[in-house]
């Protein structure tokens, strides 16, 4: 490596760097530090952050202290990613730059490095207050030459610029741009592949909802049946991560079904010996169905061909016995044959609940693994309960069940009781959001490309669901605000698509603008506008209960 002298004449001793007085040196241990930070399993704007703060601790840039790295988005805008020091005013005034505008934009558009004594007329963001000083902005390159950001570094007002100064310079922006381009390549792969994968299941569980719906009165039949499973799997000890994969594999049990003709599906009577014969095939058309290397299609394929063996070896399709038989199929089964007993179906009436216990008790051991009949019982309670929670009349909040707010270790908004709109349901809705922001938030600091995704993904159907709720009480209050309500809950859902959409081919930019826009949005949506229908709602409250007490 060539090395880079450094004006001498700008040069103090310092006293915070140990051994720190030859330029050489100082560069030497700068770039032996960067290049470590860049081996750290940490998130890209984290790294960044950290470089700048040694970058900015050079000694010839020390007296000024002040630098930025920006990344391009797809609009052809610079995104700040990090500072080091900036004036708060000029966070905000930079927080976005278009190509072109001011010195970052200039050097983005050139792709040449910039290089300013001064503040001259080409410096478009001022402010009142703004002391004079220089500037280095260094364009960001890809391996193609596109220009995938800026670094900005503060100089003194009068710098002179030593031969050198740009080599290094130079140096530094391909060493920052190394670094960026082989983060965001990583972090590109990891979300295209868990998008690949999410829309596989999306395609499966649409496939399993079809299925599901010709022979079952509701599609409720799938989420009983996977809530029971989790049940008989918790008593037995099975450990969350293990049930989380049974829940989401459970309803799929039955999705060879489709393979199914109607005449045999869906008869009114009993099926014939040949009948039978076909309908047993479901299990192994399910298996073909779900073939796969991820762990949640390798549990559907599981569970999809053994969900109809019996412990006595008496099932189909392999006759498997005891313990042979795949746990989470044995699970199933019994959650299955429970729920299939006390449904309806075009070939029987539901079974009373006694009846169906009975049957369970009976076949303890014969049909049933006899330890997870056991356990069924002593937690008939809870099943109980889910039973009653999908019968098939959900009303309102069916989501209620669903809601689970993940921990996450650094929370960047909370719930206040000032945010409350006074309606209990869009409060509890509001702090599930605001769950949401933060496990996005989580994901990003974490560099956590999988639960970037599915935290974004939650966040963009629940979204969907809780507008969709909050517009229909509108809407029975006859809220004159509905409509300008609907357009702005309209251009949330647009802009998280488009995050979405972008997050796959550009990473970086997305990630450093996502958390604050979600948290901006909502909160600020939340203290306005649905605190004004919150208001208008109280009033006519107030107004009805006056007139009934003045009666
Ligand atoms: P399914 O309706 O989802 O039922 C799943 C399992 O619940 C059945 O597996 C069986 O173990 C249990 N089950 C359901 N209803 C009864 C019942 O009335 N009595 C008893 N003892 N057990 C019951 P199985 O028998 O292997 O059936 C697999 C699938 O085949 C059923 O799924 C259903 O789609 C179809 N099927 C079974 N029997 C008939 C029938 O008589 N007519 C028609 N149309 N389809 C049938
Ligand atoms: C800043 O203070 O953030 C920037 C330096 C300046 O323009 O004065
Ligand atoms: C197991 O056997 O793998 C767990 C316990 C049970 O099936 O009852
Ligand atoms: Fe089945
Ligand atoms: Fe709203």
């Amino acid at each position: 490596m060539k090395n880079f002298k450094i004006h001498p004449a700008e040069i103090t001793p310092t006293a915070d760097v140990a051994g720190a007085c030859s330029p050489e040196w100082e560069t030497k241990t700068a770039i032996a530090a960067i290049l470590e930070i860049s081996l750290k399993d940490i998130s890209i704007q984290r790294q960044l952050k950290e470089i700048l703060d040694i970058l900015v601790s050079i000694s010839w840039l020390k007296a000024v202290r002040k630098g930025a790295v920006f990344v391009t988005n797809e609009h052809d805008e610079l995104v700040l990613v990090v500072h080091h020091n900036l004036h708060p005013t000029l966070q905000e005034k930079c927080a976005r730059v278009p190509f072109g505008r001011c010195l970052c934009g200039r050097a983005a558009q050139d792709g040449e490095i910039l290089f300013k004594s001064c503040v001259d007329e080409e410096h478009d963001i001022r402010f009142d207050g703004m002391m004079p000083h220089g500037h280095y902005n260094v364009p960001l390159l890809d391996n193609q030459g596109s220009v995938i950001g800026v670094l900005v570094l503060y100089l003194e007002h009068g710098h002179r610029q030593h031969p050198e100064e740009s080599d290094f310079m130079k140096m530094l922006g391909n060493t920052i741009s190394n670094i960026i381009v082989n983060k965001s390549l990583k972090l590109r792969a990891e979300i295209s592949a868990i998008r690949l994968q999410k829309a596989q299941m999306e395609m499966l569980q649409k496939l399993m909802a079809a299925s599901e719906f010709r022979d079952n009165e509701t599609g409720e039949h799938i989420k009983r049946m996977s809530q029971y499973a989790v049940v008989i799997a918790k008593a037995i000890g099975v450990p969350e991560a293990e049930r989380k994969l049974l829940e989401l594999a459970a309803p799929m049990h039955d999705i060879g079904k489709v393979g199914i003709p109607d005449a045999i599906l869906l008869k009114q009577g009993p099926l014939t010996a040949e009948e039978f014969a076909i309908m047993k095939s479901h299990t192994s058309i399910g298996a073909q169905i779900l073939s796969g290397d991820h762990p949640l299609i390798r549990a559907s394929r599981d569970i999809a061909l053994s969900h109809h063996e019996k412990w006595d070896g008496s099932g189909y399709p392999a006759g498997l016995a005891g313990e042979d038989i795949p746990l989470f199929g044995r699970i199933c089964a019994l959650a299955d044959v429970f729920d299939a007993l006390t449904s309806a179906r075009p070939y029987k009436e539901a079974w009373p609940l006694e009846k169906a216990l009975d049957f369970i008790k009976e076949n303890a051991g014969s049909q049933f693994d006899p330890n997870l009949v056991e356990a069924f019982l002593d937690n008939l309670p809870e099943i109980l309960s889910i039973k009653s929670i999908y019968s098939g009349e959900g009303e309102g909040t069916a989501y209620g069940a669903d809601l689970l707010e993940k921990p996450v270790s650094q929370p960047i908004a909370s719930w206040r009781p000032d945010l409350s709109v006074n309606v209990a349901f869009i409060d509890k809705q509001h702090q599930f959001l605001i769950n949401l922001i933060n496990r996005v938030h989580d994901a990003i600091e974490n560099a956590d490309a999988a639960e970037i995704v599915e935290a974004l993904l939650d966040m963009q159907q629940y979204t969907r669901v809780h507008f969709a709720e909050e517009e229909e009480l509108m809407r029975k209050y006859d809220y004159p605000g509905l409509q300008n309500h609907i357009d702005l809950h309209r251009a949330f859902v647009e802009k998280t698509e488009q995050f979405l959409d972008e997050l796959e081919r550009n990473p970086l930019a997305v990630t450093t603008e996502l958390s604050s826009y979600l948290m901006n949005w909502l909160m600020t949506h939340i203290q306005t506008v649905d605190a004004d229908y919150g208001r208008y709602i109280a009033g006519l409250d107030r107004t009805k209960a006056g007139a009934v007490a003045g009666r």
